[in-house]
């Protein structure tokens, strides 16, 4: 199960749902690589901060290749690896790395409710579709909702445009302090043991993005498989 996670806009959660994303897969037991595409590095930096006694995981830096390993050893994900997740900077050029995008499951774009992220959002939308027309019966385009208040006009229309380009809204994560901190000590939500009382919403909401995700991993192809979606590119 290969998840890209995209939005053109700075600062809308990227990096948050990626490094959140990994921690629920990493707490289901699953082998996981979370690839850094950003320079910035913020995965990069959330993975250097994880406590040591928490599981594993490979991280594929790109843009931080080391000498004295080949290349196609270090962006390659380890044999059995079941996930990878991939943080992707802001402006992505997306003609550039359509193999990259087209090669993922599932294309997760966070969404922040203002009015000005929805507008960006909307051509962005149109442009993944137009520009690098992922097979959408391999590769399912799908939208988050992050720091989200629901009832604003904005939002709505979001909605309507989604629907109307079947692309499933998956979800909704709330603004909440924890998230701050938590990346700060290179943790995620499923990282809390038994969720705090202030945080079992929050849980249900990740329970619909989880569970939604879940239906598509039973139907991936595993990380190193090629999937016919590639074999139709070569
Ligand atoms: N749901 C949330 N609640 C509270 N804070 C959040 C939430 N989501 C993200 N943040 C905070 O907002 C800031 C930007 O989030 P993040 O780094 O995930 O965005 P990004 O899209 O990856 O940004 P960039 O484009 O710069 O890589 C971070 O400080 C993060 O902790
Ligand atoms: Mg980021």
């Amino acid at each position: 199960m290969r998840i890209i996670v995209m939005n053109p806009k700075g600062g809308v959660g990227k990096t948050t749902i990626a490094t959140n994303l990994v921690s629920y897969y990493l707490g289901k037991g699953c082998k996981t690589a979370l690839i850094d595409l950003d320079p910035q590095g913020s995965s990069t930096y959330w993975v250097r901060k994880r406590p040591i006694f928490k599981a594993p995981l490979q991280l594929i830096e790109p843009h931080n290749l080391k000498a004295g390993m080949t290349k196609v050893f270090q962006l390659t994900p380890e044999r059995g690896t079941e996930v990878t997740v991939t943080d992707t900077p802001a402006g992505m050029d997306l003609v550039g790395n359509i193999s990259q995008i087209r090669n993922n499951d599932v294309i997760l774009i966070p969404v922040t409710p203002s009015v000005f992220d929805i507008q960006v959002i909307t051509r962005f939308i149109a442009d993944l579709l137009i520009k690098v027309k992922p097979n959408r019966s391999h590769t399912q385009v799908a939208v988050i909702a992050n720091r989200c208040r629901e009832n604003t006009q904005s939002f709505k229309k979001l909605r309507l445009f989604l629907e109307a380009l079947n692309i499933p809204f998956i979800g909704i994560i709330k603004d909440a302090q924890f998230y701050v901190g938590a990346s700060e000590e290179g943790l995620g939500f499923f990282d809390l043991g038994k969720v705090q009382k202030s945080l079992i919403k929050e849980s249900y909401r990740w329970q619909a993005i989880t569970q939604w995700l879940d239906v598509i991993k039973d139907r991936s192809y595993s990380v190193r498989e090629v999937s016919p979606c590639e074999k139709e590119m070569v």
